[in-house]
């Protein structure tokens, strides 16, 4: 039976990974890593818990003498790895504890991987998921290729930039079979509610002000997350070594034409007069270096690897709303104890 190490299954997207694979593979074995921070649930994964390919480990991924003795006991074939400090906001206000989780963290993987894989790596994978935001911000035109010069503006996009090129110098100095993707904006489940959707969704059902920056006119590029895990599948099996592939959906929004479309949903959803939701909408002060738009170019992923969105994004966005109406406990877990501490500290002072 192989054995696969997914770091970060407990957060956004990770559950998403750790789903698919459990399920679509029973012959795999799938060893969930995640330290549970503020952004990792375990209960993300409840309908997983009990089956027979899938176990949970709680380790950080800055302790290396926890990680080699993870890899020294488990013979694992491939790691996924998503485990990450993830909000640009937070890394404005604690850099440091993304250098450690992003690049000390990472590092530490390729470490294990490059000691106890040793005569191994044509047999192993390193598979490191990224973002689109290492390659900076777009003016009004253009896209993201895989060959975009790297141009990391926020500091978390600074510590992922930092992680992609240490993971690209271990397959050149020393062989190890990696795999990178560069993903743009996830949106659905399960995605913790300091970005701006689930923000946004979580403050419109409480009828609290929803926080636009600046005027609203920077644009993110959003696929569904459950697209961005099928992706990984497909490049985790297909890519050639040392590949890169940008994935995206080729679907951009100016943030507050989604806001709008937002409120347009939940009104609907809520059975609310039309246009109370809009009325929430308070612009705040811009995030510090906020990039004013991101695309991605997904050619190559779409020709090589036949891969292409499943959903439309009205779609999406009326699917994921209904999500978080159905799923109120797993809201107000999340909300409860620090996010409530979080919130005041990021907004009240705007
Ligand atoms: P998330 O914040 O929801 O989840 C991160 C997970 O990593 C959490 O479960 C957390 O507990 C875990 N973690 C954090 N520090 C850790 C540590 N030191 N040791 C072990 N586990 C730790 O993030 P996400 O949105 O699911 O993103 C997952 C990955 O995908 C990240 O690498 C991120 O850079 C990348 N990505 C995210 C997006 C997006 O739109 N969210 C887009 C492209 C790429
Ligand atoms: P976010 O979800 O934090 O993702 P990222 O910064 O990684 O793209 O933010 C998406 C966009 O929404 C970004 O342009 C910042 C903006 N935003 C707001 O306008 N208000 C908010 O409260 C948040 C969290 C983000």
């Amino acid at each position: 039976m192989k054995k696969i190490l997914i770091t970060g299954g407990a957060g956004f997207i990770g559950s998403h990974v750790v789903r698919r694979f459990v399920n679509t593979y029973p012959d795999i074995e799938i060893v969930n890593l995640d330290k549970l921070t503020y952004a990792g649930n375990l209960a993300n994964l409840n309908d997983i818990e009990g089956q027979s390919n899938y176990r949970f480990v709680k380790a950080d991924i800055t302790d290396s003498e926890e990680i080699n003795a993870l890899f020294r006991e488990e013979n694992f074939d491939a790691v996924i790895h998503l485990a990450a400090e993830s909000h640009v906001d937070r890394s404005i206000t604690d850099p440091t504890a993304f250098v450690m989780t992003n690049v000390i963290g990472t590092v530490n993987l390729l470490n294990a991987a490059r000691e106890f894989w040793k005569g191994d790596y044509d047999k192993k994978r390193f598979y490191h998921v990224s973002t689109d935001e290492v390659y900076g911000a777009l003016g009004e035109t253009g896209m993201f290729t895989e060959t975009t010069a790297y141009d990391p503006h926020s500091p978390y996009s600074a510590s992922k930039a930092s992680s992609d090129h240490f993971v690209r110098a271990y397959h050149d100095t020393y062989g190890l079979d990696v795999v990178i993707s560069n993903c743009s904006n996830n949106y659905g489940s399960h995605h913790f509610p300091e970005k701006l959707i689930p923000l946004a969704i979580n403050n419109i059902k409480n009828n609290k002000p929803v926080p636009v920056y600046g005027k609203g006119e920077n644009v993110r590029d959003w696929l569904w997350v459950e697209d961005h895990a099928r992706a990984i599948d497909v490049i985790f099996h297909q890519a050639k070594t040392g590949e890169t592939y940008n994935i995206g959906g080729h679907n951009e929004w100016k943030n507050i034409d989604l806001i709008m479309l937002l409120c347009k949903i939940m009104d609907e959803k809520l059975a609310r007069e039309p246009g109370s939701s809009a009325k929430l909408i308070t612009y705040v002060t811009d995030r510090a270096g906020h990039d004013l738009r991101y695309a991605i170019d997904s050619t190559k992923l779409q020709e090589k690897l036949d891969w292409v969105p499943s959903l439309q994004f009205e779609e999406g966005l009326a699917k994921t709303v209904d999500w978080y109406l159905e799923n109120e406990e797993w809201l107000e877990n999340v909300t409860s104890g620090q996010y409530k501490k979080y919130y005041e500290d990021q907004y009240t002072e705007r």
